[in-house]
């Protein structure tokens, strides 16, 4: 096994041999342009390590680490139109570069180039790759349009909204690291088990992400703070925080998040305060750490060493406490 930080250098210098502008440029330099913007990769060391974990070489994992990757960016491009984000990893987002049109058309692009990867594999694990992710995809979807019908819903369970971050985010994550199973010929039940580890932490994740996107710090979170504020997006932050709340400052949250969206410092700094007064920013950490151990505690059921085990926890922790 590799370092995270090696794994990440690996997956970047692979990642860099592939993005080439082709024509039309149009379609193709936005493709790169997203790519090459950074971010964690964390879906794709999920997949190199998992391969490892399962006594493969990360080397077969590549093809299937970019195709998450590629997946992943296609989902953020096409998620920064419907949320209507101007900031991505610190930069222009892509309809903001250019415009809507291409960011649709060169999402369409990414989606299609993240099936192409696989056609690197041998038929059955062709076969099986593509089963998995045609089914991921397609829960992604779901997610978001989950996510895009709570802005206007004000009856949002905690139940609903744990569905949807289960569908729109964590499910990427436990398909990105079965599928290093997969490469690896893992038995079913093992990719089953790191499957559920990586849903689990894909949770945690989402939340993680919810609380930042409130209460992170506008000069190293990359994406516009109080974004989830703005579109009226029901998070575990707010929900909590109508449930915890006064009847008097839950009537105003309701109002606050009925207007359309609009950028309003005001809206954003007084609804950050019933989220920390409330005790929702509190519950919302908890139910991130709950998460993480869960997704622990899955790891008892596979038959790996304790190295493996503990270098799996060190990235589930990395990511609880992570500002970006
Ligand atoms: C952003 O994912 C979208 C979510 C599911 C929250 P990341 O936070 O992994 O984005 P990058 O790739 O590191 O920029
Ligand atoms: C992203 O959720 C989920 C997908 C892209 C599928 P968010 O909308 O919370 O992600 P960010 O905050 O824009 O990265
Ligand atoms: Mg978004
Ligand atoms: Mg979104
Ligand atoms: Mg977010």
């Amino acid at each position: 096994m590799l370092s995270i930080e090696k794994y990440q250098d690996i997956f970047v210098e692979y990642l860099q041999d592939y993005s080439t502008v082709k024509e039309p440029e149009n379609l193709y330099k936005p493709i790169v342009y997203i790519l090459s913007l950074g971010g964690k990769r964390l879906r794709p060391v999920l997949t190199l390590m998992t391969a490892e974990i399962f006594n493969a070489d990360y080397k077969k994992a590549l093809h299937a680490a970019l195709s998450i990757e590629v997946f992943h960016n296609f989902s953020l491009v096409h998620d920064d139109i419907m949320d209507d984000a101007p900031l991505r990893r610190g930069q222009e987002t892509v309809h903001e570069k250019w415009d809507v049109n291409t960011g649709i058309l060169s999402g369409d692009a990414m989606l299609i180039m993240a099936y192409q990867l696989f056609e690197n594999y041998e038929a059955t694990t062709f076969q099986t790759l593509v089963k998995l992710f045609g089914k991921m995809a397609l829960e992604v979807c779901e997610g978001q349009q989950y996510d895009v019908d709570f802005e206007t819903r004000d009856d949002v369970s905690i139940a609903e909204y744990l569905k949807m971050i289960e569908y729109k985010t964590a499910v990427l994550v436990g398909t990105a690291m079965q599928m290093g199973a997969i490469v690896a010929g893992a038995s079913n039940k093992d990719q089953k088990h790191i499957y559920e580890f990586g849903r689990n932490l894909g949770i945690a994740f989402q939340l993680q992400d919810d609380y930042l996107d409130a209460f992170g710090d506008p000069k190293t979170f990359g994406k516009q703070v109080g974004g989830d504020i703005i579109e009226n997006k029901k998070t575990y932050l707010y929900l909590k925080a109508l449930e915890f709340s006064s009847e008097k400052d839950q009537r105003q949250l309701k109002t606050l998040f009925s207007i359309s969206p609009n950028n309003s410092q005001d809206k954003i700094k007084t609804v950050k305060q019933i989220f920390t007064v409330s005790g929702a920013s509190n519950a919302t950490k908890k139910a991130i750490q709950d998460y993480t151990v869960k997704a622990f505690s899955v790891l008892d059921l596979l038959n790996i060493s304790e190295d493996k085990k503990d270098l799996l926890k060190t990235f589930g922790n990395s990511l609880m406490n992570r500002t970006v």
